[in-house]
C-alpha cells in the first residue's frame, strides 16, 4: 500500500486534514497519529480484522494486548465495565499520560485484549489524537507505532522509517512532547499495581490514586520472572546495536574509555557529560539535560535510533537519576541494554558479548 503523509499542525490540527485520516479508520484501515507521549498506529477497536493489520504491520505477538484510547472518559462504559471508583480515577488522570488496567467490557474483539478479562485504556492529552478518535466516532486501539522490539517513535519520520508502505496514513505532527510512552497502572486490584514506568511519575500518580505497589520488573531489572504486562516479556527499545550500561555516574568515563579496546563505542550521554567524553575523543550523542529529565525522556529514543545511524559499533550509556520520569527513562535504557549493567570496565566482554 502506498502510505499517505498528511501534516497537521500538533497545537490547532485542522479538521478537515485530521477527518480524512479518520475517514480510513472508519473505512478499517490502520493511522499512525501523534500523542503526547509517542506516536501511535491506530484503528478502529471495534473492528477485528483493522486491529489484525495493526499486528501484521508491526510484527507484533498476538498475545501482546494494544491500548484502547478514548476522546474522553465518558466513553469508557464502551469499553470497559465501569463503577464510581474507576470513573472517579479516570477523571483525575485523563487527559494524560496514565494508562488503566480495567474490567473489558464485552464487545470488544480479542485481538485487541490479547483474550485477557482486562483492557488497557486511555485518553491522550494531544489535540490530534482527540481529534482523530473524535471525528472517527469509535475508540482507537492503538501500540507505539514502531516495528516490534524498535524505540517507540517520538516523530513522524520514525514512524515512517519502521512503517513505510505498511500503513494507510501518517498525521505527522511533529515531535511527541513527552517522549517516553504512558504510566501503566492496574487498578483492578487493590492497592493499584504499576506494570510500565511512564511519562507520569508515580511521585504524581500516588497524590492523586493513593499507593501504588511498585514491583522490582517496573525498573527493567532481570526479566527472567514472569512478565507483569504481557508486552514486557519481549526485547524491547532496542536499537540493532548493542546498548552497555553502567552502573553509576562515576565509574562512567571510566568503562567508556576502555570501551575503545573493543570497537569503536559511542557516548550516549548528558550535555554535563559531554566536555569530559570530548576529551576522550570519543564520540557522543546527546540525550539531554540532568538538571531537567523531561529533555533526556524526549531525547532517548531519538538517540537510540541515532545509534544505528552512525559510525559505531556500540553505545555507551550513562544512567539516569530515577525520580519523577527518570523511572520510565532508567526502565527502557535497561531493556534496551538486555538488562546487563556493568560497574566495571572487566564487565565489558560481559555486556559486549551477548547476543543481539
Ligand atoms: O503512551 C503509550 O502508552 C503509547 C501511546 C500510543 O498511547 N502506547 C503504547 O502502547 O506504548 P504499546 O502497545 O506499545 O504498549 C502497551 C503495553 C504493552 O506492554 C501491553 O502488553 C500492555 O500495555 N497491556 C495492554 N493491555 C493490557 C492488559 N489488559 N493488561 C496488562 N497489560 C496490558
Ligand atoms: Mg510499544
Amino acid at each position: 500500500m502506498n502510505t499517505k503523509i498528511i501534516k497537521v499542525d500538533p497545537i490547532k490540527p485542522d479538521r478537515m486534514s485530521v477527518a480524512e485520516a479518520a475517514k480510513i479508520i472508519q473505512m478499517g484501515g490502520i493511522v499512525a497519529f501523534p500523542t503526547e507521549t509517542v506516536y501511535g498506529l491506530g484503528a478502529d477497536a471495534f473492528n477485528e480484522a483493522a486491529t489484525n493489520k495493526i499486528f501484521e504491520a508491526k510484527g507484533r505477538p498476538i498475545d501482546n494486548p494494544l491500548i484502547v484510547h478514548l476522546s474522553g472518559a465518558d466513553h469508557l462504559k464502551l469499553v470497559s465495565t465501569i463503577n464510581q471508583e474507576i470513573i472517579n480515577v479516570a477523571r483525575k488522570v485523563w487527559p494524560g499520560p496514565v494508562t488503566l488496567i480495567l474490567p473489558r467490557a464485552q464487545g470488544l474483539p480479542g485481538t485487541v485484549t490479547a483474550g485477557l478479562k482486562t483492557v488497557a485504556v486511555r485518553v491522550p492529552a494531544h489535540p490530534v489524537a482527540l481529534a482523530l478518535i473524535e471525528l472517527s466516532g469509535t475508540p482507537i486501539a492503538a501500540p507505539s507505532a514502531n516495528l516490534a522490539g524498535k524505540p517507540s517513535p517520538t516523530t513522524a519520520k520514525h514512524v515512517i522509517d519502521d512503517l513505510q508502505d505498511r500503513v494507510d496514513v501518517v498525521l505527522d505532527a511533529g515531535e511527541t512532547f513527552f517522549g517516553v510512552e504512558s504510566t501503566i497502572v492496574n487498578i483492578t486490584v487493590n492497592p493499584p499495581v504499576l506494570l510500565r514506568p511512564g511519562a507520569l511519575g508515580i511521585e504524581e500518580l500516588e497524590p492523586i490514586i493513593g499507593e501504588i505497589t511498585v514491583p522490582k520488573e517496573a525498573h527493567g531489572y532481570s526479566e527472567s520472572g514472569v512478565a507483569i504486562a504481557p508486552g514486557m516479556k519481549y526485547r524491547h527499545y532496542a536499537p540493532a546495536k548493542r546498548v552497555v550500561l553502567t552502573g553509576g555516574r562515576d565509574i562512567y568515563l571510566e568503562i567508556l574509555k576502555k570501551s575503545i579496546n573493543f570497537g569503536k563505542p559511542a557516548a550516549i550521554c548528558s550535555e554535563e557529560m559531554k566536555p569530559a567524553v570530548d576529551n576522550l575523543g570519543i564520540r557522543n550523542i546527546i540525550i539531554g539535560s540532568e538538571s531537567d529529565l523531561y529533555t533526556v525522556a524526549r531525547g532517548l529514543f531519538p538517540s537510540l535510533r541515532m545509534l544505528d545511524e552512525i559510525d559505531a559499533d556500540f553505545g555507551v550509556a550513562q544512567p539516569f537519576n530515577e525520580n519523577g520520569i527518570g523511572l520510565a527513562i532508567m526502565n527502557r535504557l535497561r531493556k534496551a541494554s538486555g538488562h546487563i549493567v556493568i560497574n566495571s570496565p572487566e564487565e565489558l566482554p560481559r555486556a559486549l558479548d551477548r547476543l543481539c
